[in-house]
């Protein structure tokens, strides 16, 4: 094998809880996770030659060592010297489709897809749970690419509950092209607000993570109750992004009047979306808010919840 064609799906935050801060200097959370179609195409090429070279036509996507595929490929060359020597380097092109800085894990994919790429490439035999392993030092959304689909994340975000699929539904995602949002700002400034909250003790920020399997919008998710999971849509980061930036705050509210099951900011944010039962309801909500705001800078995605992470695809489509 001397090339593989990967697809590395969004997400979409359909909760994200605070709980506290860890020793770690990160931030305890409880999350469901939801990977979308809209996706990131990436080709892994052997080239024989020790160079790793990274492609990308976009112009906000960095291509040298700050790219978190860089930083995906010098993980496993460390772990895995032997096999670097013997298959050596390889060229990465990056078909950019999912937005850069929205809060849906972009960058996060392409670092599973590219331990996915390699892991084939380099004939490394690695195993899912060792894949997820290496993928937690890479980023807390790294493990949740990987897998995709449905999921409970807890710890940093790096412990993954598969959850039953929600695959029948729909989304409106939006975001302005302009506007990115740094994770660590958005983190930072919720601990300067809101670390009063924080549950302190570690065994108590444990049971808390416990308790989320018998909150409602876990429960609505396992009925498959699709007007419960809109309305119990849940994302603290918003206390602090909508306040910052009022043009999300306006996205937000302009989606919330056009309908669909619910609305939400997604991580990080800025990107915002809102659940739909069918294509069909995605489409006029994407219209209306359209014509609504009526801003060229602002792009829309209509696309739906798949029950898949990095997958192989035959050729480039
Ligand atoms: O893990 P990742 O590199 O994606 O995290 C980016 C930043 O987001 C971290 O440096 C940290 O500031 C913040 N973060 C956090 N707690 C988490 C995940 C991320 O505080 N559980």
């Amino acid at each position: 094998m001397n090339s593989v064609y990967l697809l590395a799906p969004a997400k979409i935050n359909l909760y994200l809880e605070i709980v506290g801060d860890r020793p770690d200097g990160y931030h305890e959370l409880i999350m469901l996770m939801q990977a979308i179609e809209l996706s990131d195409l990436l080709e892994f090429r052997l080239t024989g030659i020790e160079d790793i070279r990274l492609f990308c036509q976009h112009s906000q996507v960095p291509t040298d060592q700050s790219n978190l595929i860089y930083k995906a490929v010098n993980l496993l060359k460390k772990k895995f010297p032997a096999a670097y020597n013997n298959f050596g380097g390889v060229d990465i092109t990056l078909t950019k489709r999912i937005p850069i800085a929205a809060g849906v894990a972009g960058g996060s994919g392409n670092a599973a897809a590219t331990l996915v790429g390699l892991n084939l490439l380099w004939r490394l035999g690695l195993q899912n749970n060792q894949l997820q392993e290496l993928a937690a030092e890479l980023g807390s959304d790294v493990p949740f690419s990987l897998v995709g689909g449905t999921a409970l994340a807890t710890g940093r975000g790096e412990k993954i509950q598969p959850l039953p699929p929600l695959e029948s539904l729909w989304l409106v995602l939006a975001k302005y092209d302009s506007l990115g949002i740094s994770t660590p700002w958005a983190y930072q400034t919720y601990r300067q607000q809101f670390s009063a909250t924080y549950i302190q003790d570690s065994q108590a920020r444990e049971h808390r993570s416990k308790t989320i399997y018998s909150e409602p919008l876990l429960q609505a998710i396992l009925a498959q109750d699709a007007p419960k999971i809109g309305q119990l849509l849940h994302n603290d980061l918003e206390k602090v992004v909508l306040p910052a930036y009022p043009q999300v705050n306006q996205l937000r509210q302009a989606f919330q009047k056009a309908g669909g099951l619910g609305t939400m900011m997604s991580g990080s944010g800025p990107s915002v979306f809102t659940l739909c039962q069918s294509e069909e309801e995605a489409k006029a909500i994407q219209t209306q808010v359209q014509t609504e705001l009526a801003s060229l800078d602002l792009q829309c995605w209509v696309t739906r919840l798949v029950n898949k992470g990095v997958q192989r695809v035959r050729n480039n489509t």
